[in-house]
């Protein structure tokens, strides 16, 4: 048994992976400001506060913790343009104060959520870890510069580069929660159910096969499960590095409006839009680094398996 701090452990990802680390007999104590995360989400001690508070988080760390996963942050490409300011004090001082306190502390091992936002638009996909990065936006940018954070902090680190979350717990009770709502499979779920106004497709004349943007969807328990291990690694002694986190596949917006037809039994509404600057064509992992280091691959490959959990969840959710 290990004991754990999850910061940002009330939003979607780092809900599901805290209740695996609990699943597994795990010790789990939750730092979150719930900005825009939910208690509700939350079945261990949850501390609420910033990552930016000093106090608060030597406080907590001083409790004594084995590892840290760290995903609290702004995570909202649009808001990061408008904000660029706040994505950097969150997302970059927030890690470098957290990463510096828990050096030091007995934390042996530092996993953080970096996304493929790091990447900007790739030149050839699969995108690998080498691939230069050229991120887009504030966001991005915030993101990479964190990760050199790491490499110089005094705690190894696993830095995990998410493509797209997606999918929601399979028993129906944790799944994504966020206002405003970003993410296509959210969002398509709801104008199914008439919660939005239609769909909007952003562009349909993208140099791909129907002209739609492509995306790479990786289950957020596959998400979870990639967590655990690359924190076993560090635990165990690995000097660590980063790690893209995909399926190896793209999904169009297309199809992925199928899929939700297909899973609903409904029509999507949606309405042509143009296109979003700054929205790559194509963008989807290689993923052999981290089949070969981590031993890890995803395993809801299956896009209708992805949208039928998200669906469960948008039906029954209670926050
Ligand atoms: N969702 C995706 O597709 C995706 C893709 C790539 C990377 N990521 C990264 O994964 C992480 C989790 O994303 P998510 O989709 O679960 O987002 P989320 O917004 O659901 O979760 C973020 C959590 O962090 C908390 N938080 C934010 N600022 C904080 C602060 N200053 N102090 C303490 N807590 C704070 C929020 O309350 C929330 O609970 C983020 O770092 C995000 O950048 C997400």
């Amino acid at each position: 048994m290990a004991r754990i701090l999850v910061t940002g452990g009330a939003g979607y990802i780092g809900s599901h992976c805290s209740r695996m680390l609990l699943e597994r007999g795990d010790d789990v104590v939750v730092l979150d400001d719930l900005s825009t995360g939910h208690a509700e989400s939350v079945a261990c001690e949850l501390v609420v506060g910033d990552i930016r508070d000093e106090v608060v988080v030597r406080k907590t760390l001083a409790r004594g913790f084995d590892g840290v996963i760290h995903f609290a942050a702004k995570a909202l490409v649009g808001e990061s343009v408008s904000s660029p300011a706040l994505y950097a004090d969150v997302n970059v001082r927030g890690t470098e104060l957290l990463a510096r306190c828990a050096a030091g502390t007995g934390v042996r091992a530092f996993v953080f959520s970096s996304s493929c936002s790091i990447y900007g638009t790739p030149k050839t996909t699969p995108v690998d870890e080498d691939a230069p990065k050229a991120p887009e936006s504030p966001y991005g940018e915030s993101k990479w510069a964190a990760e050199q954070v790491l490499a110089g902090a005094d705690v190894p680190s696993a830095c995990l580069r998410y493509f797209n979350a997606a999918g929601a717990h399979p028993d129906g009770s944790l799944g994504e929660s966020h206002d405003p709502e970003t993410h296509l499979i959210p969002l398509a779920l709801d104008a199914v159910m008439g919660r939005r106004p239609p769909l909007k497709l952003f562009g349909r004349d993208y140099p791909t096969p129907d002209g739609t943007c492509v995306r790479d969807y990786i289950h957020v328990q596959d998400l979870a499960r990639a967590h655990l291990r690359a924190l076993d690694m560090l635990l165990g002694g690995h000097p660590g590095g980063a790690w893209n986190l995909g399926t190896g596949r793209g999904t169009s917006v297309l199809e992925l409006i199928h899929a939700v037809e297909r899973v609903t039994g409904r029509a999507v509404p949606y309405e042509d839009a143009p296109r979003r600057t700054g929205d790559p064509a194509a963008v989807w992992a290689r993923v052999d680094r981290a089949e070969h280091d981590l031993g890890w691959r995803a395993q809801h490959t299956a896009i209708d398996a992805v949208v039928e959990d998200a669906w469960r969840w948008a039906q029954a959710r209670r926050f």
